[in-house]
């Protein structure tokens, strides 16, 4: 196979891999030991009910001890214990959590988190990106959309969320009856990664640090998680997003939902309503009644 052609192999894999994932599909797994002869039926059934190992970037570089959600709380009403009951279901990856092992910082803000970011190095993402993108909208929101890192268009201008589906992600906001600045927008990573890939574990665990101020400098009072990468960093879980999309979860004292990434939707666009259902329930929890028509 010439190079070209491998090259091409590789990017409708990762199409593919994307796809798969959005679906709540996944994780896949290379087939360790000698190369060569088929994965049989009963060895992907075994790889499929496994999570270990290494899974997804997202997934494994938060992975840790129980953190804050799953540690029981004692659950005084019947929706804390239902909560509590789901989260101790959520299986958690090994090894300490970079959320849990990061301090809070006393009086942090946007600008300082920004400034500590510098001119980043941390990844190898810093090679092929043209802009850092931070993040972007109200330092006080009461809602933050995380998604999965810059593609070209952010790259471009350095903000998050800038091409079609962040289009999309607009038109969801105002149908919420919001404005792009009321809310906080960011990513998982701050660098876009080279024909937007899926992150890599390294990736992932340098740049989540700072994800985890920008929530815990906001305090936002819901958190959505826009795509398995967001939500599976943010739930250090390496469980399908499909297992708990829609439902309400707790990270660090704020509200979070997990839904499909606007990306998603405009490949699929019949999942647009299961979307709508879902921040429908963030605009119960925020009492916010909507403004346009839904995207
Ligand atoms: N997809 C993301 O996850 N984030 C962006 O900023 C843009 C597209």
């Amino acid at each position: 196979m010439t190079r070209p052609e491998q090259e091409q192999l590789d990017r409708k894999l990762e199409e593919r891999l994307r796809y798969y994932r959005d679906i709540g599909i996944g994780p896949f797994f290379r087939r360790r030991g000698p190369a060569g002869g088929e994965v049989t039926p009963a060895q992907m059934r075994a790889a499929a009910g496994t999570h270990a190992g290494p899974a997804r970037a997202a997934s494994t570089a938060a992975g840790g001890a129980p953190n804050a959600m799953t540690r029981s709380r004692a659950a005084s009403t019947t929706a804390e214990s239902l909560l509590a009951a789901k989260m101790a279901a959520l299986p958690l990856a090994k090894g300490p959590s970079l959320f849990e092992a990061a301090e809070r910082i006393q009086g942090d803000t946007l600008a300082r988190i920004r400034a500590d970011l510098g001119d980043c190095t941390r990844c190898k993402l810093s090679r092929s990106r043209k802009h850092i993108v931070f993040g972007d909208g109200n330092e006080k929101a009461e809602l933050v959309f995380v998604g999965e890192g810059p593609g070209h268009d952010e790259d471009v201008q350095g903000l998050p969320f800038v091409g079609r589906a962040g289009k999309l992600l607009t038109q969801m906001i105002e149908a919420m009856g919001l404005e792009r600045r009321d809310v906080y927008i960011c990513n998982v990573l701050k660098c876009r990664p080279p024909e937007n890939r899926t992150p890599e574990r390294d990736e992932v665990a340098a740049c989540s640090p700072f994800l985890l101020r920008q929530i815990e400098a906001i305090r936002p009072k819901v958190i959505v998680a826009l795509g398995s990468v967001a939500a599976q960093t943010l739930l250090n879980t390496n469980r399908s997003i499909s297992q708990f999309r829609g439902e309400w979860l707790e990270f660090r004292g704020a509200r979070l939902l997990a839904t499909y990434h606007p990306a998603y939707l405009l490949r699929n666009p019949n999942a647009k309503g299961e979307v709508w259902k879902d921040l429908q329930k963030v605009m119960a929890v925020l009492g916010l009644s909507g403004r346009k028509r839904r995207p």
